[in-house]
């Protein structure tokens, strides 16, 4: 056995070791950006980090930049990146190699599947190291993503909203800041050296030009690669607002039934009322309204003047033979699967049902179609609601089927620089709250606070 692929002891259900890797597909990926300093690459790599990880992939940004900080003193100005500074020089290679090891490191024995190692990469020279690591010596899979922008606009806006607030420019005002990043980038740009078809041929890689209007894939391999470049096609990153709820309050939320498909509460009805106005006031433009197949998503709609598209992908987690019953008569019929869920509510499956896990891969195709569009009402049920908000506020799994989703309540989610900015705007017509936090002991039921008098049920 070739003691050298340390990460066959990881994935070893994954495949059988026979000696020559060449085309495993299941085996640890490293994705490597490339391009000029301020053309979105920290932004691609936390944003497909994120996606990935919400999959089930476990990924891990590697930023280089983090890694120079840590070994240089406080950062003084651009003659650090000029290409004939060689001191400088040698310590960022160090660190480049240092980075590299810490990627290798984690994949082989840290449990990652994707490290995304977010540099320029500008050179044949860095890249060739990249590829003799990880490529030849590790037997890992390796894709290129080159972020190539001509458009000033894009370049300045990037380097005002991320680059001005880097913990390089805590000591410079912003005018010296924006100054200093631009000739950091002219000294990058002496040096830059774009993927190249001829000498760079055997490499896997995809271009993007001007944050998607021209991609370029090279030689992508396998399913990993497959769904990041078609997760990449999709991003843009033109401003949008997010509008996130639940429906009305519904005949079975008042009776603490789960699952069906009841019609609205008289404060349901209330609440569709007030949405319809909250939002028909603001003249949203090109605004899309999403709902489920349930009837209380299409109620709670019905008065918002916008287009309007159902999704059967957006309907409740499926709660199979505990459909329509309380928490109460599940615990009371069904005591194991009860305790089962609370011991592991992210992978447990209701019988006949789905788990949150099952939610996350049928809400993919939504997410993807999500991240294509422009300003969105998503109306849809408490579990559906959870997977969108990790997604996007990037939760893990454990986290995920506890987080606080309540009635009558719109969460307005704003992308900014390299995340999402969420708030809860409550509208003031009382629900009962349905959320039940994670129980001390598992299986047991603790109170629900009723929101519509604060008082402890
Ligand atoms: C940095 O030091 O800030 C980034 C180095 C690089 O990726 O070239």
């Amino acid at each position: 056995m070739d003691m050298q692929l340390g990460w066959k002891f990881l994935h070893k259900e994954t495949f059988i070791h026979t000696g020559d890797t060449t085309n495993f597909i299941n085996v640890p990926h490293v994705i490597a950006m490339v391009g000029l300093p301020a053309r979105g690459k920290t932004y691609i790599a936390k944003k497909l980090s994120r996606y990935l990880n919400w999959i089930g992939i476990n990924t891990r940004v590697f930023n280089l930049g983090e890694y120079r900080r840590n070994v240089t003193q406080a950062y003084r100005n651009h003659d650090f990146f000029r290409p004939d500074n060689d001191i400088a020089m040698q310590i960022r290679t160090s660190c480049a190699k240092h980075a590299l090891d810490d990627v290798v490191q984690w994949l082989e024995t840290g449990g990652g599947e994707v490290a995304v190692f977010d540099a320029t990469n500008s050179t044949y020279e860095r890249r060739k190291m990249i590829e003799e690591v990880v490529v030849k010596q590790k037997k890992f899979k390796l894709l290129f993503v080159e972020s190539i922008c001509d458009d000033p606009n894009i370049i300045e806006q990037n380097i005002m909203e991320v680059k001005v607030s880097s913990p390089d420019y805590a000591n410079m005002n912003k005018d010296d800041a924006m100054n200093d990043f631009r000739q950091r980038i002219e000294h990058y740009q002496e040096k830059y050296q774009p993927l190249d078809r001829e000498q760079e041929k055997d490499y896997s890689y995809m271009k993007i030009y001007n944050t998607g209007e021209k991609i370029i894939i090279h030689k992508h391999e396998g399913h990993i690669q497959s769904r990041i470049v078609y997760f990449l096609m999709n991003i843009h990153i033109t401003k949008r607002t997010i509008y996130l709820t639940r429906h009305g309050e519904s005949e079975h939320n008042l009776k603490g039934l789960i699952g069906g498909d009841s019609d609205l509460s008289v404060r349901g009805k209330l609440y569709a009322e007030a949405l319809a106005n909250y939002i028909n006031d603001q003249n949203i433009e090109g605004l899309r309204v999403w709902t489920s197949w349930l009837k209380r998503t299409i109620q709670t709609v019905a008065e918002i003047k916008a287009p309007q598209e159902r999704w059967k992908a957006l309907n409740e987690i499926d709660a199979g033979i505990c459909e329509e019953m309380t928490y109460e008569e599940i615990q009371k019929k069904f005591p194991e699967d009860f305790r089962a869920r609370d011991q592991n509510k992210f992978f447990y499956r209701y019988p006949r049902g789905e788990s949150y896990e099952d939610l996350v891969v049928r809400l993919e195709p939504v997410m993807m179609e999500l991240e294509r569009q422009g300003n969105v009402l998503v109306v849809t049920h408490q579990a559906v609601l959870r997977c969108i908000l990790a997604y996007f506020l990037d939760k893990p799994a454990s986290e995920l089927p506890y987080l606080e989703v309540p009635l009558h309540t719109i969460i307005k989610l704003t992308p900014v620089a390299y995340g999402c900015k969420c708030e809860f705007i409550k509208i003031p017509v009382d629900a009962v709250s349905t959320h039940r936090p994670k129980p001390e002991v598992p299986g047991t039921i603790e109170k629900l606070i009723n929101r519509s008098n604060g008082e402890i049920e």
